[in-house]
């Protein structure tokens, strides 16, 4: 067949005409393994409300609901020069905002640094010297002082992007690393001494304000700029989302006596949702991610739907095709590069949804290119629906996080701040997630979506700004919950 060139609708189910039957079988199989219909999903939603209740709860859950420490919203007239680091995932990046006097604006210079694969295994040791590297450059190429000791200390917000209790703004004991993270010597310590001690072995100017959560930082970024925001969610490497709630709504800060209406802004941590696997629709693919992760029983629900996991459950499905299954899929072909776990990221997708070609021409070349795999017509189709069974799943049970919390807190209409490189880059993802919004929150026919999910603010840089020039305008104003050290503050 010749290709017909780009076609514009958001999902293509193909042309299953001369797929055989033995593979349509397979594709059959798939589609009700990895479809979640509107039942399901308004079963998860209920179980998550649920959960996110019990993590507020003294007696806990398997949602952390981390309380952050995090005040308030911005009012859009924060000032001054932060510096903000940013450890998320795939890169560190580093960066100085200035919160400009105007009303919601500001200005950022920043520089990437690959995050190497050998430190997210490694020891704690090398990981703070390379951090310490990072900023040092950082702040030597952006500020021409022959001494950096004369500098100012520069206030700092940390975006350390993983699951940490914190007694303190400027502390946070690693629960355990996500994401595939597994450096050892970490998991159970304060993060900040460790931060710090390399900050000072270097004699660097800065002074650390503010641990954040990548969430949080999007909540408050996003904030900043539109009032009607409610959550922060990243759709990215991880899954996660923080939300704004009262001191009163939250039994396990009661012995701090804070005043009930008080905001607190939560880190959710609802990557961690379902870890008893009690609701979630997990197909035998999930359940080989999850046995061969560094962390198995943990982040049930992000496995299901992060980046960093969508590669992976197509890998597995086509290996598991080609090696067990009644049909054939690359057969005699050498499939030794797709053997190799974590092969393919989310992007692999993403292109294969993209494909424009109703031959699916692109996809071919992929596989041949990357995989070194020569495809047919038929096993092209059965890739596309493949891929987009992964990606619609991820965006529909990613919908279940948003409106549990918007249901838990009554929320009937708002803004969503989101990022992460799913949310911005997969295809329909976004199209996909307000569907199943619609579908778990029955709106009417014909109304406009109350509740939206939009592209969020820079949350790991101006948001962890933001939040360190919060943090000291509430010092300075008397506010001391979550602060350990007042003159280190100001
Ligand atoms: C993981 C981390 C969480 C982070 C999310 C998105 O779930 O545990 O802290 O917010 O990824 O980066």
């Amino acid at each position: 067949m010749v290709g017909l060139g780009p076609r514009r609708q958001p999902s293509r189910k193909g042309s299953m005409a001369d797929v055989p039957d033995d593979l349509l079988e397979q594709i059959r199989y798939l589609e009700r393994i990895f479809t979640v219909d509107q039942a399901k999903l308004k079963e998860v939603t209920k179980h998550f409300i649920k959960e996110l209740e019990k993590g507020l709860s003294v007696e806990g859950g398997s949602i952390p609901m981390n309380p952050t420490w995090v005040m308030g919203f911005p009012d859009g007239y924060e000032t001054g020069s932060y510096l903000a680091l940013d450890m998320g995932g795939t890169n560190l990046r580093v960066c100085e905002i200035i919160l400009l006097e105007e009303k919601g604006e500001f200005d950022i210079i920043q520089s990437k640094y690959r995050m190497p694969d050998e430190l997210k295994t490694g020891e704690s040791e090398e990981l703070w010297e390379y951090i310490a590297d990072c900023i040092q450059q950082f702040i030597e190429y952006h500020h021409e002082v022959e001494d950096l000791e004369k500098l100012d200390k520069i206030p700092l917000g940390f975006t350390f992007s993983f699951p940490a209790t914190q007694t303190y703004i400027d502390n946070g004991v690693l629960q355990r690393w996500t994401k595939g993270f597994d450096i050892s010597g970490v998991e159970g310590k304060d993060v900040a001494p460790l931060f710090e001690a390399a900050i000072a072995k270097r004699k660097l100017p800065i002074r650390l304000s503010a641990l954040i959560n990548d969430t949080t930082g999007t909540l408050i970024a996003s904030a900043y700029t539109d009032d009607t925001m409610k959550i922060g969610c990243i759709f990215g490497t991880g899954c996660n989302a923080a939300y704004m709630e009262n001191c009163g709504s939250v039994p396990k800060i009661a012995s701090y006596n804070l005043p009930p209406d008080m905001p607190i802004a939560i880190n959710c941590e609802y990557g961690a949702f379902d870890n008893e696997h009690y609701v979630l629709p997990r197909t035998p693919y999930d359940i080989v991610i999850d046995e061969d992760s560094p962390r198995p029983g943990q982040q049930a629900f992000e496995k299901m739907i992060a980046g960093l996991y969508l590669g992976e459950l197509f890998r597995l499905v086509l290996v598991d095709l080609h090696d067990n299954k009644s049909c054939k899929v690359f057969q005699g072909q050498d499939i030794s590069k797709l053997r190799k776990a974590y092969t393919l990221d989310s992007s692999f997708l993403s292109m294969i949804e993209e494909d424009p070609f109703e031959n699916l021409s692109e996809t071919g070349d992929l596989f041949r290119r990357e995989l070194g795999i020569t495809t047919n017509k038929p096993e092209l189709e059965l890739c596309r629906r493949l891929a987009e069974l992964i990606g619609t799943r991820a965006a529909r049970l990613s919908a279940c996080g948003v409106a549990a919390i918007c249901t838990k807190k009554n929320i009937k209409s708002c803004h969503v701040g989101a990022d992460g490189s799913v949310f911005n880059k997969y295809p329909h993802f976004k199209a996909r997630g307000a569907v199943a919004l619609r579908e778990i929150l029955d709106w009417e026919k014909g109304q406009k979506d109350p509740i939206s999910i939009l592209a969020a603010e820079d949350g790991s840089g101006v948001g962890a700004a933001l939040i360190a020039a919060l943090t000291i305008k509430r010092v300075k104003e008397g506010n001391l919950a979550g602060i350990r050290n007042v003159e280190g503050m100001i």
